[in-house]
């Protein structure tokens, strides 16, 4: 196990995402899981993960308030004893300051459902069907100052089907997600970048 690279998840949520990597960290996989932390207490991955043995960790981000950086410090400590080679962000809700992002540079990724550089942001199902794009997907990105702008290593595209709600369109590609980040990480793990398209 020691010189496999030590994983940590970032969520906000029901953490189906970080289920997908932790289920693909075995065997041979370059990876192992070393911490699920959420900003959010409640969130439903944090049980998820605590079930399958791995290390978890709250740090509530409304004590803090607007002080990014104080949340940040403490999100920081729980981090830096967990010593993860790889950070991936799967449904953390909560936007990182640059100087975060400067400590993790290089070792960040995100997953973000569109076709970056289409619709960064929030809402990204209804905006894909109300711009009437016959295609929407998924993108797994590194993490950058630029919100949701850092370099693309890989997509998945899906059809968006007429009479499509963004529920859907938000189930179709989440198929997709759960595929895509698990082989991003793992090829990102072995060093290469070069990006991954299904
Ligand atoms: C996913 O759609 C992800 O792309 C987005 O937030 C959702 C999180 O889902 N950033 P889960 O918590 O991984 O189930």
């Amino acid at each position: 196990m020691s010189d496999r690279k030590r994983v940590a998840i970032l969520i906000s949520g029901g953490g189906s995402n970080m289920l997908a990597l932790v289920r693909d960290m075995s065997g041979d996989h370059p990876c192992r899981p070393v911490l699920v932390a959420s900003n959010d207490p409640g969130a439903g991955g944090l049980g998820r993960a605590a079930e399958l043995g791995i290390l978890t960790a709250a740090v509530d981000h409304k004590p803090f308030g607007r002080d990014r950086e104080a949340f940040e410090a403490a999100l920081s400590e729980r981090l830096e004893a967990a010593a993860p080679d790889i950070i991936c962000l799967a449904g953390f809700m909560r936007i990182l300051t640059p100087g975060f992002i400067a400590r993790w540079q290089g070792r960040m990724l995100n997953i973000h459902p569109s076709l970056l550089p289409k619709y960064r942001g929030l809402n990204t199902h209804a905006r894909a069907i109300e711009a009437g794009d016959a295609e929407h997907g998924v993108s797994v990105h590194e993490v950058t100052a630029e919100l949701d702008g850092g370099p693309v290593l890989g997509q998945a595209r899906v059809p968006v089907r007429p009479g499509d709600t963004p529920d859907d369109l938000a189930a179709r590609v989440l198929e997709q997600e759960h595929r895509l980040y698990p082989l991003v990480l793992r090829r990102f793990a072995s060093g290469d970048r070069t990006p991954i398209l299904l």
